[in-house]
């Protein structure tokens, strides 16, 4: 049984820290499930860690299901959240209803999370009258890189912060189960994290969120280039994968792989045969069964 909105609600109620990470295939998502996440996030971050773009903008919503379906097949344990795209539900709640809609029936998610602050709080309680349950996300919304002028730290004025403290209220009141607020200061998390019945769930944003979200390539150091201040690199896995697959062309290109261990068993009388038939180049490296 997965992790239900009753349950990241109950956790909050009880402290408990919420465990979140984003993923984007069935491998992984798998692993992340094992690994003991209570959420897995499909965020539309897959345009610049699986796709290559520059920003998230350019994703789309068949492609959030896509892989959306994907990761909810792994899930056993995790709720399932995928991120609805730039431009999926801006127009009109009734796109985003449609939209969400389809992200539920098709890919079989258990949440939807849209970015945007009071301005969507009436697209969120259309969403929640429908029964998808919503995960808000405000402070640094990659959505709107190029209105914020960049990937900057969000909230650190004063008319900032009540703004983003009235945007945390607007959405828990429109039924948002849980908000991500990303790249925000520590101190400003803590005071919306105390005001809101839903879970925060941080990334950049201090130790006092209810829960914790990275990007999966953050924690795993799969993106040599990329190291945003708010990840932890649990591990340099660039360069493990980069030395691994740096041996593998090595011993192709020098004959070392594959080794008579790699190859089909074949019976000795059928080798001599073969080679008595088609001359010894025939059975030339295989192994016995
Ligand atoms: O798209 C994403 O991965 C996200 C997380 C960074 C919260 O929105």
């Amino acid at each position: 049984m997965r992790t239900s909105t009753v349950n990241i609600r109950n956790m909050k109620r009880r402290r408990d820290p919420i465990v979140a990470i984003t993923a984007y295939d069935y491998t992984f998502a798998q692993l992340a499930d094992r690994a003991g996440a209570h959420m897995l996030l499909v965020g539309d971050s897959l345009g610049m860690v699986v796709q290559g773009h520059d920003t998230t903008l350019p994703v789309t919503l068949d492609e959030m299901i896509y892989h959306s379906g994907i990761v909810a097949r792994a899930a056993q344990n995790p709720m399932v959240v995928a991120d609805l795209p730039f431009m999926s539900f801006q127009v009109s709640s009734d796109q985003a209803v449609s939209s969400a809609g389809r992200v539920m029936k098709e890919a079989l998610v258990d949440a939807v999370k849209l970015e945007g602050g009071e301005q969507i709080a009436p697209t969120v309680r259309r969403l929640t009258a429908a029964g998808i349950p919503v995960v808000g996300h405000i402070g640094l919304t990659p959505q709107s890189v190029h209105q914020l002028g960049g990937y900057k730290v969000q909230g650190k004025t004063m008319e900032a912060a009540r703004r983003l403290i009235a945007d945390a209220e607007a959405l828990d009141e429109a039924g948002a189960f849980a908000i991500v607020l990303e790249t925000i200061p520590a101190q400003l998390a803590r005071a919306i994290t105390e005001r809101v019945a839903a879970a925060t769930i941080g990334i950049g944003a201090g130790v006092d969120c209810d829960g914790q979200i990275q990007v999966l390539h953050d924690v795993l150091g799969l993106v040599s280039d990329l190291n945003p201040r708010h990840a932890k690199k649990y591990v340099d896995l660039a360069q493990i994968v980069g030395s691994a697959l740096g041996s593998y062309c090595s011993e192709v290109s020098e004959r070392k792989f594959p080794g008579p261990e790699h190859a089909a068993p074949l019976k000795a009388e059928v080798e001599e045969a073969l080679a008595e038939e088609f001359g010894s180049g025939a059975a030339l490296g295989a192994s016995h069964e």
